[in-house]
């Protein structure tokens, strides 16, 4: 059974993707009709976003995955349980005839462990696959030594490909070879690029290290030190977004690689969007807020860079989206996927849904980010040292 929290989050994807599926804008709703969905994974982060969006466009939707992860989601869709992870494609070799069989008009892979499992994939099914789409991210990327990055800046480069599923690389090369698994072996793929994804979910819902710091730092109110430094612009990808260029991809038959995410933002204008979210925030929830003493009106400080380094708040590890290093991070060209149809939906949008989703996971606010939370020190800073740093600069 899909409890309450689970049936708020699925609903809650599904209902924001009302506003903007790119299919019903192109009245292309009704030709997906009896089209055939496989979603590889499709239970983890990003995977229900997706099911539910094709669920929504018309799709009939299946699931491949071992049964595990979030096994409570999506009972009513047809399951390939399926060990990806087997030496040998022994997994995919137990798949029923019926479904080795089937022609899949568009399959959707967010895998990110062995790139063998990849390949083995579109070894065994690559001809019953009408489009294929991949979740990948700019990781790929070899030198992010400028700004700007475009689609065809060189990757990784790569030692030969892995001749088992057991044999280790790191994530960005992990990638890099599974954008190169599928370029091998077909053309009629989507590659979609991600800058750090931000949803409604998050990769680790019980970790407190997993949740957004800005939405929840805006969202608890008070007075927020922030990082006043010369051009300085973040980049994210949201999920949402993504998951409406699939689909459009998908209609529009748009093949290629694409880096997916907003366009460089400055992080003035992202801090307008988080004034904004949270605005509509402590309106709906106003008493609740006062009650708990959780959330006060806002305050903004903004701090030189160099002094806040100075006293321990150095950018990216404890400050997040400031980044100085190395040139081409929160600065990825998306222009060709603007082009191709990308729309992204306003910002504040992105983070009423992180928002969101924290409430729902952490409903009574139980941690304080950069403090000791069940035996472990939390990333970023605590709300002691921010206001430490603050009176320090309004004293100097
Ligand atoms: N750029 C970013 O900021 C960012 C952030 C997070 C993730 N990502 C990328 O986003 C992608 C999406 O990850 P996701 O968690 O959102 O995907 P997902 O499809 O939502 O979840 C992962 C799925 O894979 C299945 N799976 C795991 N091991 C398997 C196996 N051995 N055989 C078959 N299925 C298996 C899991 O189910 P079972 O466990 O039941 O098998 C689960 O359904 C990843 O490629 C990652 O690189 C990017």
């Amino acid at each position: 059974m899909m409890n309450k929290r689970d049936f708020i989050k699925t609903t809650a994807a599904a209902s924001f993707l009302t506003f903007i599926n790119p299919l019903e804008v192109l009245g292309a709703t009704s030709s997906v009709n009896n089209k055939k969905a496989l979603v590889l994974g499709g239970r983890g982060f990003i995977g229900p976003t997706i099911v539910n969006s094709l669920l929504k466009a018309g799709y009939a939707v299946t699931l491949l995955n071992r049964g595990k992860t979030n096994a409570h989601l999506f009972k009513e869709l047809p399951v390939i349980i399926c060990d990806r992870e087997r030496e040998n494609k022994e997994g995919l070799k137990s798949i029923s005839e019926k479904y080795k069989s089937t022609y899949w008009d568009v399959v959707i892979d967010t895998w990110q462990k062995s790139p063998k499992a990849v390949a083995d994939f579109l070894d065994e099914f690559k001809d019953h696959v009408g489009h294929f789409h991949y979740i990948s991210t700019i990781s790929v990327y070899d030198k992010w030594d400028k700004k700007f990055i475009v689609e065809t800046e060189p990757l990784n480069p790569l030692p030969s490909f892995p001749k088992t599923i057991a044999e280790e690389h790191r994530y960005a090369i992990r990638k890099t070879f599974c954008e190169e698994a599928i370029r091998a072996r077909m053309s009629n793929y989507t590659i979609h690029r991600s800058h750090g994804m931000k949803s409604y979910r998050v990769t680790r819902p019980e970790d407190p290290n997993a949740q957004p710091f800005w939405p929840i730092r805006f969202y608890r109110g008070g007075e927020i030190l922030l990082p006043k430094v010369e051009n300085h612009y973040m980049q994210v990808t949201d999920v949402v977004s993504l998951v409406n260029f699939i689909l459009h991809c998908t209609a529009t038959k748009t093949y290629g690689e694409f880096n997916v995410a907003y366009h460089p933002t400055l992080f003035k204008d992202y801090v307008s969007s988080l004034l904004h979210a949270t605005r509509k925030e402590s309106m709906s929830d106003y008493t609740t807020s006062i009650i708990r003493n959780k959330k006060m009106p806002i305050k903004l400080q903004w701090i030189d860079g160099e002094f806040l380094k100075k006293n321990g708040l150095e950018p990216y590890k404890i400050v997040p989206l400031w980044r100085e290093r190395p040139v081409g991070a929160y600065s990825f060209n998306v222009q060709k996927a603007i082009n191709a149809g990308l729309t992204n939906r306003a910002m504040v949008d992105m983070i009423t849904d992180q928002i969101e989703g924290y409430k729902s996971r952490f409903p009574e606010q139980t941690f304080e980010f950069g403090e000791i939370y069940k035996g472990e020190k939390l990333k970023y800073y605590p709300i002691e040292k921010e206001k430490e740093v603050i009176k320090k600069w309004l004293t100097k």
